[in-house]
């Protein structure tokens, strides 16, 4: 990491704090402002819309956040005995500035830190074992691997750089309408090159080996995303950051975030499935026409209609993930997009590991590893297997070791079943199973991502998944289809995809 580096974060993270103020003013009233906004969906990414749309229009707009389930989505606890654990999404990047931002804001504080230790299983045995000395691990795993342990560090520090500038974009109020224009606008032809060749492709062309995929790799887009090292580059390089040090979560659970920014925004939630929507003409004041959005949605009192002049939907537009119908649109919008979800099985076990399951000699009582990655083996069902610590750390809490009975959360493609569960642990007395639709199923290459802007002034904030799925990218992206609908909405056409804003705007800051 570089000096420059360091102060042009530190610089951008000061500079969030003064986001709010720029925008409003900016907004001289060219046009009324928007009476009503709708956001279909309360996970991280439509509760952060509403937030930032909030700063975009200001106080007298009214927001309608549509949610027929739990706020949070995609983060969300289960409760085992007396504690909270996350089933979803769990770790946050040091560098997500929004989600930092977020918690800042709303004054949650970080969770507090269990220090943690890694393994990797082949199927058969445990093949690398983190030790407590850093400089061991250096030693074992320069021996084994060579360079391209440091070369890895330095392949996502170069891609992170890149990624940092969208925060200072946005800081300046600039928006992009398509996925591929915010790639671009980060790390220009070779982040669009990165996002439609697969990680191994991209490393295998960077001279990393294939036994360094294989054994390293492999184990951390498993254990993040499910899935092979056949991932698109791009969300490769964010899952691979995923296993840097100094990740953190939100005390209480990540989902507190979601309800956080609801609150803090003065958003309305309407707890009920938004079913279609459908664009509808009406004669205005002053004589001409107005189109509005009307959503029909269900809720618990019945279904009901409402009109909106700006739609955000914050959900995926995928089988199984939402089921909306557009109609009067030209030319049309699908109810789902090509592609699909990834299942990932959420199962969190309260009870003895079977330590001879992953094949070591080691005794119980010394068996202090938290996480173990998983090989891309043949027949292998288990993606990862972590000792988790609740979302919430009592004082005094010291991660046990495997000899005690604790919650462990397992991640797999499929539902264990009960021969399973007794194969990997000698007892329980707790099983909760949640089966994730977790993120797309990437195949690169693609044709094309889904569009951010589905008509006028309908915006789609999940399109940006198929970059990379995580909590900071849905914030990204709310954040700029926050800004997108107020530069539409006042034809500020200027702020919207403007090319070389990196070499513009560094005199700037
Ligand atoms: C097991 C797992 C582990 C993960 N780990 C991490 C991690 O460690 N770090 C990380 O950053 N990310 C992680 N992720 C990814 C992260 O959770 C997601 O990228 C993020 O939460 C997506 O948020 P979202 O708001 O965009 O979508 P969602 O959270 O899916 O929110 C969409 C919401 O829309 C609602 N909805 C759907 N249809 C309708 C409708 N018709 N009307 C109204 N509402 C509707 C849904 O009920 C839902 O609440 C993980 C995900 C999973 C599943
Ligand atoms: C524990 O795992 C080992 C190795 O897979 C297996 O042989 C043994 O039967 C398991 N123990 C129990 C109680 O199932
Ligand atoms: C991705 O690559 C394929 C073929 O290699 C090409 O047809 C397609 O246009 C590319 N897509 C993007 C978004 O660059």
């Amino acid at each position: 990491m570089n000096l420059r580096a360091v102060s042009l974060r530190a610089l951008l993270i000061l500079g969030l704090c003064h986001t709010g103020r720029r925008s409003l003013a900016s907004s001289p009233g060219l046009r009324d402002q928007p009476k009503k906004i709708a956001v279909v969906g309360a996970g991280i990414g439509g509760t952060a819309a509403a937030y930032f749309l909030r700063q975009e229009f200001g106080k007298a707009v009214k927001i309608d956040v549509f949610e027929p389930g739990t706020i949070g989505g995609r983060l969300a606890t289960v409760k085992i005995g007396d504690y909270e654990y996350e089933t979803g999404g769990s770790v946050i990047h040091p560098l997500n500035l929004h989600m930092k931002h977020f918690i800042d804001k709303l004054g949650i504080p970080q969770r507090k830190d269990v220090p943690s230790k890694m393994a990797i299983f082949d199927g058969k045995e445990i093949t690398f074992e983190e030790s407590d000395w850093f400089i061991v691990n250096f030693l074992r795993l320069l021996w084994r691997y060579g360079f391209n342990f440091l070369r890895m560090h330095m392949w996502v520090e170069s891609v992170l750089d890149k990624f940092m500038r969208i925060y200072q974009y946005q800081q300046f109020g600039y928006s992009f309408s398509s996925v591929e224009r915010l790639l671009h606008a980060m790390g220009g032809d070779s982040f669009l090159t990165l996002a439609n060749q697969t990680l191994e492709e991209a490393m295998l062309a960077d001279g990393f080996s294939q036994v360094f995929l294989n054994d390293i790799v492999a184990p951390i887009t498993r254990v993040n995303y499910g899935q092979s090292v056949r991932i698109n580059g791009f969300v490769g390089a964010v899952s691979l950051a995923g296993a840097d040090s100094g990740l953190w979560a939100v005390d209480g659970g990540n989902k507190r975030v979601c309800s956080g920014l609801l609150y803090h925004c003065k958003a309305e939630l309407i707890p009920a499935r938004v079913t279609s929507i459908s664009v509808k003409v009406r004669p205005s004041k002053s004589g001409t026409t107005a189109s509005f959005y009307e959503l029909n949605y269900v809720g618990e009192s019945g279904s009901a209609h409402s009109l909106y002049d700006i739609v955000v939907i914050a959900t995926p537009l995928h089988l199984g993930k939402s089921d909306i119908t557009f109609s009067g649109f030209s030319p049309p919008i699908p109810s789902h997009y090509p592609g699909r979800y990834h299942q990932t099985v959420s199962t969190l076990v309260r009870g003895l590991l079977n330590v001879s399951y992953l094949g070591t000699t080691e005794q119980p009582s010394e068996f202090m590893v938290s996480d173990v990655l998983t090989t891309d083996s043949k027949g292998s069902i288990i993606n990862s297997l972590s000792s988790i610590d609740p979302v919430h750390i009592p004082a005094g809490y010291k991660r046990l070791p495997a000899s005690q009975v604790k919650v462990w959360k397992v991640f797999s493609p499929q539902p264990l079943s009960q021969e399973q569960l007794k194969h990997m642990f000698l007892s329980w007395d707790s099983v909760s199973a949640t089966p994730w639709l977790a993120y797309p199923a990437y195949r690169p290459p693609h044709r094309r991502t889904p569009p951010f802007i589905l008509h006028d002034r309908l915006y789609y904030l999940n399109a940006v998944e198929w970059a990379a799925s995580a909590m900071e990218m849905s914030a990204i992206s709310a954040r700029n289809v926050a800004l997108l609908a107020h530069h539409r909405w006042n034809s500020q056409g200027a702020k919207i995809d403007q090319e070389d804003l990196h070499t513009r705007l560094r005199g700037e800051l």
